[in-house]
Order: structure tokens, then sequence, then C-alpha cells
């Protein structure tokens, strides 16, 4: 065999052994085989000097390549193997208690989120989701928001630069439409999720913050039926002494829109008769109509109310940015 062909072949079984060794131990051994001192490879490079002189530039090249190859084979089954080597050996039993106890909580935004999910499951609503990153359409044109209407407006909506203009949805509102579109009524869904507006943070504002929007259609829907379960289910969360106060109001995708107060001791506590808690109505005949839905046989009704109001009411919580902190000393309460 000429040296190339050796060269070759000794190549082949190097890279055959560095693949196949099944631990680091049976790594480093192949790499001695090959590479070290007395190893295969170390006994053809020292061949190099004895042949031809006309011979040695092709052949110290294909030494060169090979050495190149069989190196970085090492290097990557190196990586396999570490990698291998930190997973668990053995099956993971995820039924087995914790070994340290304590090593987290629920985030208060968490709770209060799942206390309302709860509330609603109760009365037969499920939970929806929608993308944050939406579009004009469903954020505002479907729902009867025209272009000039100053929700709308740069100050209020972040943009993303991106073609078709995208929007960070600046209310959960817009799954409504989405939810509508997907499944025909009934639907009773609830949407808790993260709106984005442009306020400054302050105490009470942030530019994110977290929703929940409700909606139901079904046949001969009333608004007696809204404040039943708007009822419901604040005094669920807040207690039975809660007291609702529904006063008319504008939102362009409900009609007769009604703006819900709310009045209990923790209110009375902040000083004042009535907190101003959500929006609600009646579902616009034009926004079932965008979304496809005959407003001559379905009606209904939605909402939608901030997350950080509620736990900051139920919490007696003042500073709204004290949720975004991540202070383990304020997270550690809850
Ligand atoms: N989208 C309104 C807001 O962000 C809240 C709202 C009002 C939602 C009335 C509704 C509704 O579904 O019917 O302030």
């Amino acid at each position: 065999m000429s040296l190339l062909e050796r060269i070759e072949s000794v190549k082949l079984s190097a890279l055959n052994e560095l693949r196949g060794a099944a631990d680091l131990s049976a790594l480093d051994r192949a790499k001695g085989t090959f590479l070290g001192p007395g190893g295969h490879f170390t006994m053809l490079l020292r061949e190099l000097g004895t042949i031809p002189r006309e011979m040695r530039p092709d052949a110290g090249k294909a030494l060169n390549l090979a050495k190149q190859e069989i190196e970085s084979s090492l290097i990557e089954r190196r990586e396999e193997l570490e990698l291998r080597a930190t997973l668990p050996q053995g099956p993971t039993d995820v039924t087995l208690p914790g070994r340290r106890r304590g090593v987290g909580r629920q985030h208060p935004l968490t709770l209060v989120t799942e206390d309302i999910i709860r509330a609603f499951r109760k009365l037969g609503f499920v939970v929806a989701d929608g993308p944050e990153v939406e579009d004009e359409y469903h954020c505002f044109d479907a729902l009867n928001t025209p272009a000039d209407h100053p929700a709308r407006d740069t100050q209020d909506t972040f943009y993303v630069d991106a073609p078709g203009r995208p929007l960070l949805r600046t209310h959960t509102s817009s799954v409504q439409i989405r939810v509508l579109k997907q499944m025909p009524p009934p639907i009773r869904i609830i949407v808790p999720g993260r709106v984005y507006r442009r306020d400054n943070a302050d105490a009470t504002h942030n530019p994110t913050f977290h929703q929940i929007e409700g909606l139901y259609v079904d046949r001969g829907v009333t608004v007696g039926d809204l404040k039943g379960t708007v009822e419901s289910v604040f005094r669920e969360l807040l207690g039975s002494d809660v007291r609702l106060r529904f006063r008319p109001h504008y939102f362009s995708y409900t009609e007769p829109s009604l703006e819900i107060d709310f009045s209990n001791a923790l209110v009375r506590k902040l000083g004042k008769d009535w907190l101003e808690i959500a929006g609600c109505g009646m579902v616009h005949p034009q926004v079932l109509e965008n979304a496809g839905c005959d407003p001559e046989v379905w009606s209904g009704w939605a909402f939608g109310f901030g997350i950080e109001r509620i736990a900051m009411l139920r919490y007696g919580i003042t500073d709204i940015r004290l949720f975004y902190e991540n202070d383990v000393r304020f997270l550690r309460q809850f």
C-alpha cells in the first residue's frame, strides 16, 4: 500500500473509533492510539521524512487534511459525550417530592389570575388566547374603532416597525374577534393576557399590564346575565360585602356600554366610596357582523378589566411597579 493509501486507511479507522467511543475515557484511549507519541498517525508523520523528496508535498498535504478531520471529529465527539454526561442516566421519576422545600412561590398576579379563572370556570367559561403582537384589524377596525379614533393614536399604541403595521395589543378585546371567527356561538370565554400602552410608569400605570376579557355570545343574552355574572365573580374574588354599580359609558364595540364601579371595605380604606374597575356592555351588532355572526340570531356581552387593579385592591398594594421589579422581599409575602 502506498503512503497515501495508508493515510486514508488510518484516517478512516481513527474516525470510526472516535465516533464510536462510548464514553470520555474510551475517547481518550482512541486519541492516544492515533495521535499519541507512538500512535498510528504519529508514525505516518515520521515516515514523511523518509520518502523521496518529490512525493513529500502531496503526502504532507494529505496528512494535514487527515489530521484536521480527525481533530474536528475528536472535538465533536467530546462535546457530545460531555453533554450526555450531564443528562440523567436513568428514567426520571417526575412524581418524586422535591428535595428542597420553598424554592419559590407564585407571583401575586398569577395567583389573582388563577382565582379569576377558577371563578369563571364554575360558570362554564373557558380560557382563550390570542397574540400579543396584533394587527390593526383585530385590535381596532373589527371592533368598530375607526382610524381617527384617539385610542389608535401613536401616543397610546406601540407600533412594530415591520410591514403591515403590526402593533402590541392595547387590550385583550382583540381576541373577541379571533374567537368569534374561529368557532360558532354559543361562546363563553375569558382571555387573561398581557397588554401594552405607551403610558409612562408611575404608581398606577405601567407600559405593560394584564387584563381579563370576557365574552358571552348566545341566543337571547341580556344585560341581566352580564350583571349577575360579574357580581358573582367579584364577590368570590373580593368578598361578599362587594357592591357594584353600573354607569353608562361609551365603547365603540358595545351598545349599550357600561362602566362598573366597585365598593367594599378595601375601597373605603383608600378613602373612596367607589372605584372604577371594568368596562362592559352588549356586543355591538356591527362587531358580531364583522366576525361573521348574524346579529339577528345572536346577542352577547363583553367586559374587560385590569388584573393589577384587582391584585392591588386585594393585597393593599399602592404601587403597580412592585409587580414587575422582582424584588424577592415583595414576592415572598404572597
Ligand atoms: N378594552 C377596554 C379597555 O381596555 C375594556 C373593555 C370595555 C372590554 C368594554 C370590553 C368591553 O370587552 O365590552 O379599557
